[in-house]
């Protein structure tokens, strides 16, 4: 089976708590839980990790590249500006999908910047958990 990467970063944590007009009901193990039957079903099997600090995000890419297959991230505010997440992300050298529970482009002008996006091969937002499934069939026609 191949092994994907499901990264979760800063206040991810908290969903289920957050804003629920921006990221929905669903608490991170709820949507870790519906992402690893979707993947299992096309046979992907998922290592899931959510980090608050920047460098515990970089150490388990560092860490676990040479295992894993793809990776899909949602890097919440790091996105905006962590050129160090970006660099971590190209140096896997893996297909890599950035995923955005909420419509990041049409929230505050500071979240249309995504520095991490040009790591990977697609980014999406806006669609909830519909979002990471599709996420999962663009891994699997790249891996
Ligand atoms: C987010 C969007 C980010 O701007 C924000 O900082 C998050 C979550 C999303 O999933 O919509 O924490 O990545």
């Amino acid at each position: 089976m191949k092994k994907i990467l499901l990264v979760h970063g800063p206040n991810l944590n908290l969903l289920g708590k957050r804003d629920k007009n921006n990221y929905g009901g669903l608490t991170l193990l709820d949507l870790e839980n519906l992402i690893e039957s979707e993947a299992l079903k096309i046979g992907m099997q998922l290592e899931k990790f959510q980090s608050n600090h920047e460098g515990e995000m970089i150490d388990y890419l560092q860490e676990k590249n040479e295992t894993a297959s793809g990776i899909i991230i949602n890097p919440g505010a790091l996105t905006h500006y962590s050129y160090a997440l970006h660099d971590a992300l190209a140096d896997t050298k893996l297909p890599c999908v950035e995923v955005h529970l909420s419509d990041v482009e049409n929230r505050e002008e500071w979240r249309k910047i995504s520095v991490t996006a040009s790591a990977c091969i697609a980014k999406i937002s806006g669609k909830r958990e519909l979002g990471y499934i599709e996420a999962l069939g663009l891994l699997e026609k790249n891996i």
